[in-house]
């Protein structure tokens, strides 16, 4: 069974990320497919909406720790990069609908969503410092830039986790619903939007997020050059043992000097 499994039903293509034994963490290869899924909709006018979950008891753990050690992403062109551009050029609706799990990537992903349903049960977090990592996919612009620096330092610099109805407070999620109810809900929409007239959808979506393209893609490029070389660090590569190996990092052993960036 692949990591990413999608269905057609009539103009709606739900994605389902099917990794649930990892809680469905992002492998290079996943990053690759989810981007290829969503230009391939981009270009198929039989697809009006795309629809997206996880599998499982998670929405996603964000990137797979195993595989930023083996495979540690670079600077410039990369799955995650080419993940992002997918997200800014997706002119078509992306509804999310999440339960359980959505950690790192899998709460920084969702800002590139037009409608997020979240169930009960969902618990968002971007732990990205206590990997001694930066946050990513233009968090660090929408973020902040959605709820104030203030709340956003919360959930960035200390990464606070935070539950369904804080990240409704937020304005980080449409909905609140049952976790029973959680995809006929976000399916219910998915229907209603793939009713719509599509030019006049593709346009509305392009020019709402015409405003921050250029800033969002900026701080992609930034963010990009900063992980990767967090990503080399003494600290990271720390942290991401730990979590592996079950057991609290020890930070105490490096200076937090910056380790220059290669290309990936
Ligand atoms: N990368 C790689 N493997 C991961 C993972 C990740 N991001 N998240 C979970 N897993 C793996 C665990 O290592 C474990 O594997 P194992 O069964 O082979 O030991 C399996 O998924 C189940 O995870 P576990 O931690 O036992 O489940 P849990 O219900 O106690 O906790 C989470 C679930 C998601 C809260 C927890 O796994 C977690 O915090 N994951 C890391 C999330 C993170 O920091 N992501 C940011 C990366 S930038």
């Amino acid at each position: 069974m692949s990591d990413i499994v999608t269905e057609r039903s009539g103009s709606i293509l739900r994605i389902q990320l099917n990794r649930p034994a990892k809680k469905n963490a992002m492998t290079s290869s996943m990053y690759i497919s989810l981007a290829d899924l969503l230009n391939g909709a981009a270009a198929d006018d039989q697809i009006r909406v795309v629809l997206w979950h996880g599998a499982g008891d998670s929405f996603c753990a964000g990137n797979d720790i195993e595989d930023f050690l083996k495979n540690p992403v670079g600077p410039g062109e990369s799955p995650q990069s080419r993940l992002m551009k997918a997200f800014i050029n997706f002119d078509k609706p992306l509804v999310a609908a999440v339960h359980g799990a959505a950690i790192g990537g899998g709460t920084t992903m969702l800002t590139h969503c037009d409608f997020v349903y979240a169930g009960e049960s969902a618990k968002f977090q971007m732990p990205f410092i206590n990997l001694a990592l930066i946050p990513e996919f233009g968090s660090t612009y929408s973020i902040p830039a959605r709820i104030g620096h203030i709340r956003a330092a919360q959930l960035l610099m200390l990464g606070h986790p935070f539950d369904a109805k804080q990240a409704a407070e937020l304005g980080l999620v449409t909905q609140v619903v049952p976790d029973a109810k959680l995809l006929a809900v976000a399916t219910e929409t998915a229907q209603k939007l793939a009713e719509k007239p599509m030019g006049a959808l593709r346009a509305c979506k392009r020019l709402m997020k015409a405003g921050s393209r250029a800033q969002l893609e900026q701080a992609m490029s930034v963010e990009n050059e900063e992980f990767s070389s967090r990503l080399r660090s003494a600290d990271a590569k720390e942290a991401l043992a730990a979590f592996l190996e079950r057991r609290p990092p020890n930070f105490t052993r490096s200076s937090g000097a910056k380790t220059p960036a290669k290309a990936s």
